[in-house]
């Protein structure tokens, strides 16, 4: 065949190394034009300030040569830092030595390793399902999973649980999960066989669970974009034994609390003598290199959903399983034991926790609340005569003039998220905490108490 150069075809097409090298201006444009303009468009008033040139660690630099601090991973997903060198490594030696294929008839070495190694740090929980995806798959995943474990094993129960304010993911099942009304309103008719209580009001899953006709009771471990929301101590342990009483199945979704975020590899690890039934998770365990989401769940449960031939092809999809993935997720699951990740979030998070409660004392009509576990911090800010939150605000001035970029939950929008990476020091610390503070001051000058 043939090799005709691109650019006599198409003049205007990009190539690799022009999309590489495009300029700010030159991006911006196109994402304007081609992709969501209006998202575009806050991000800009947010304080979007540019095209990265280079990410590593805990920092991004901007074509312009500008350092920024990144204290919000892409919502969660570089725990164990921007570009890890271990996991781009891994992921170079797996592509140099080229056993790149999906091929559903081979034997996929690097997803059964890391599932195999999933059920050494969960060992109750053996059956592991790596998508392609990130954590609205995954999501998906285990709501097909214990719907179909249902239909042989828990006759006659047709309803999900959910929790109100949750969010897992925008997908048509997931939107209906989560309990938000707003991410579901286009839909017209809610999808029937999902219903939601108040996350961390224990009496209302029992009321519901009483009806005996629910499945499985989804929530989040610690809820995320509802407002770093963390259930009162005995919820979990509680809700287990309920699910127990009543023959319902637990999911936690640990998509953004997971992967060592919290201070634990997962965070229902955080409660003793306890363990959902299945567990979801994406975002961290990917290291941001690729995307990557699944379900973790025990084999009386996988098996009731797959373990026969009818069953086994009801929830394939091309990039399920695939050994790229594979080889990310078990190089971090690597990373996050080898260099013990956990602990040191769970130390460095209560410091860090410590700090800000201390700009709380100090600023107590401005920052009312600090929450959260480890490196999953929350701060509530309150509002000014008017009513008008500090949050945004603060959170523009913080990335616009400090480079510092934290972000707000999209539910709750009293709440400026901060999600430090195991690669934030101590001076890092100093930089965020010094420009919050000084953020304060300007926006409470601006817009009075
Ligand atoms: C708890 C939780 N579940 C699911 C999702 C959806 O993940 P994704 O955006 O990768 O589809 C998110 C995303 O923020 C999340 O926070």
């Amino acid at each position: 065949m043939a090799f005709t150069e691109v650019k006599k075809l198409y003049p205007s097409f990009l190539t690799f190394d022009d999309a590489m090298a495009l300029d700010k201006e030159t991006a911006t444009a196109l994402q304007l034009k081609h992709n969501n303009k209006n998202r575009t468009e806050l991000a800009l008033q947010l304080g979007a300030s540019g095209v990265i040139a280079k990410a590593e660690g805990c920092y991004l630099w901007d074509t312009d040569g500008n350092k920024h601090l990144d204290f919000v991973g892409s919502v969660g997903v570089y725990c164990l830092g921007i570009n890890n060198p271990f996991l781009n490594n891994n992921i170079k030696k797996y592509l140099d030595s080229k056993p790149l294929t999906m091929d559903p008839l081979m034997v996929h070495q690097t997803t059964a390793a890391f599932s195999h190694n999933m059920s050494l740090v969960t060992p109750g929980l053996t059956r592991t399902v790596v998508c392609g995806g990130g954590g609205m798959e995954a999501n998906e995943t285990a709501i097909k999973m214990v719907k179909i474990a249902a239909h042989r094993t828990k006759k006659g129960k047709t309803r999900l649980l959910g929790t109100l304010n949750a969010f897992h993911g925008k997908s048509s099942a997931t939107v209906n999960l989560a309990g938000k009304p707003k991410w579901r309103q286009w839909q017209g008719e809610d999808l029937p066989g999902y219903s939601w209580v108040p996350y961390g009001d224990l009496a209302a899953v029992e009321a519901e669970l009483a009806k005996g006709d629910v499945i499985a009771f989804f929530a989040e471990t610690i809820q995320g974009e509802g407002g770093i929301v963390v259930p009162p101590e005995d919820y979990f342990p509680a809700v287990r034994k309920l699910c127990d009483k009543y023959d319902t199945y637990l999911v936690l979704d640990e998509v953004q609390a997971g992967s060592c975020r919290t201070g634990h590899i997962w965070a229902w690890q955080h409660y003793k003598d306890f363990q959902p039934d299945a567990f979801t998770f994406a975002k961290g365990i990917s290291g941001g290199v690729l995307p990557l989401g699944g379900c973790q769940a025990t084999d009386d449960l996988y098996m009731a959903a797959y373990g026969s031939n009818d069953s086994c092809f009801h929830h394939t999809a091309t990039y399920q399983d695939n050994q790229i993935s594979g080889a990310l997720a078990l190089s971090s699951l690597q990373f996050m034991i080898e260099n013990n990740v956990a602990e040191h979030i769970r130390s460095e998070g209560a410091y860090l926790h410590g700090r800000l409660n201390e700009l709380k004392e100090k600023y107590p009509n401005v920052i009312k609340e600090v929450r959260g576990r480890g490196y999953m911090i929350g701060v509530k800010y309150g509002a000014n005569a008017k009513g008008e939150y500090y949050t945004i605000p603060i959170c523009a001035t913080l990335s616009g003039k400090h480079r510092v970029h934290t972000m707000f939950s999209i539910n709750d929008e009293t709440i400026c998220r901060a999600y430090p990476n195991y690669t934030t020091t101590r001076e890092d610390f100093e930089w965020f905490l010094s420009g919050l503070e000084d953020s304060i001051k300007e926006v409470v000058a601006q817009m009075g108490e």
